[in-house]
């Protein structure tokens, strides 16, 4: 598959009042293959949302080059064109929604684009039966759950038909439901339709269902595999000062007091598998630590 979305030594800082602030993205080289789903994780001000913005030419690179399906986003001439094939969806969804009923506010960003009304009637109906929506089209969005109001956000941007689609901690203002129906939503989107997906998120089990795992610190790259490759490495995560998954954490105790458990068994279900296995091997535990 060809990359939908490469950055290449990609600087950036925000040019302030008082003068030029420090680099906020430090060399960033990443190559987002078409169809994938990679998600992006770093703690607070590592330049997560930066970068997000650098993917669609809402922000311009200081130095360094994106391209969006072979084209720099430094080429003003092909704005629309980049912005029609990378969508962005943010973290808060009331900030997202511009009318006063759902389906239209899905109609809004098409009509923009001068697509013809039978045509916006289609991807307006596909958009919310793809995000489960179809049935609250008539509704006014701002009485909707946080969940639903931002699945009716990612509905709008789908029904600009992006191959890729950039979500910034779309769940960060959600409760656990909204949470896992955003969460549901997007896979599909990823798995039934080919959409790319990138994903920032502060949540290590959203993370963990990417097919990608990109972690930033200060401005740059520092892990990039399989979540399992990528949590695996619990001192590394820790020193840019995230945690790893409760599952992976504990078989990372368990091998510390010498137990032979892998640590690539992420879910919860791998990770019962691979206590269990332990326990049918025969294996006994040796004298208790003293310290
Ligand atoms: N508009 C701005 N003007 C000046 N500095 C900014 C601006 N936006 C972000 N920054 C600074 O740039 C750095 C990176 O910010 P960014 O929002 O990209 O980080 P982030 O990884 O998304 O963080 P979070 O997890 O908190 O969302 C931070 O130090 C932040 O303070
Ligand atoms: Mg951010």
């Amino acid at each position: 598959m060809p990359d939908i979305i490469e950055t290449r030594d990609l600087r950036f800082s925000y040019v302030t009042e008082e003068g030029v602030a420090p680099v906020v993205l430090d060399g960033v080289s990443i190559r987002i293959q078409e169809g994938s789903f990679v998600a992006i994780l770093g703690h607070n001000g590592s330049g997560k949302s930066t970068l997000a913005k650098c993917m669609n030419a809402i922000l311009l690179p200081a130095g360094g080059t994106v391209y969006v399906d072979g084209i720099s986003t430094a080429d003003e001439d092909r704005l629309l064109e980049i912005r029609r094939t990378v969508g962005m969806v943010f973290q808060n969804p009331d900030n997202q929604i511009v009318a006063n009923v759902v389906e239209e506010d899905v109609a809004f960003a098409p009509e923009n684009l001068g697509i013809p009304p039978k045509e916006i009637r289609q991807r307006v109906d596909d958009a919310l039966r793809s995000t489960g929506m179809y049935e609250f089209r008539e509704h006014a969005p701002h009485l909707l759950s946080g969940g639903q109001k931002q699945r009716v956000a990612i509905a709008g941007v789908i029904a600009m038909q992006p191959r890729c689609i950039v979500l910034d901690e779309p769940t960060a203002m959600l409760d656990p439901v909204g949470r896992r129906d955003v969460l549901r939503t997007i896979r599909a989107l990823n798995r039934e339709r080919g959409v790319t997906v990138v994903l920032i998120t502060h949540h290590m089990d959203e993370a963990a269902q990417a097919d990608r795992l990109i972690v930033m610190a200060r401005g740059h790259v520092v892990a990039d595999g399989t979540p399992k490759q990528v949590f695996s490495d619990v001192e590394g995560l820790e020193a840019v000062g995230l945690t790893v998954p409760h599952t992976t954490r504990l078989l990372w105790e368990l091998r510390q007091e010498g137990l032979p458990v892998p640590l690539d068994a992420l879910s919860d279900e791998e990770c019962a598998r691979a206590l269990a296995d332990l326990l049918r091997s025969g294996w006994k535990p040796g004298p208790a630590r003293t310290s």
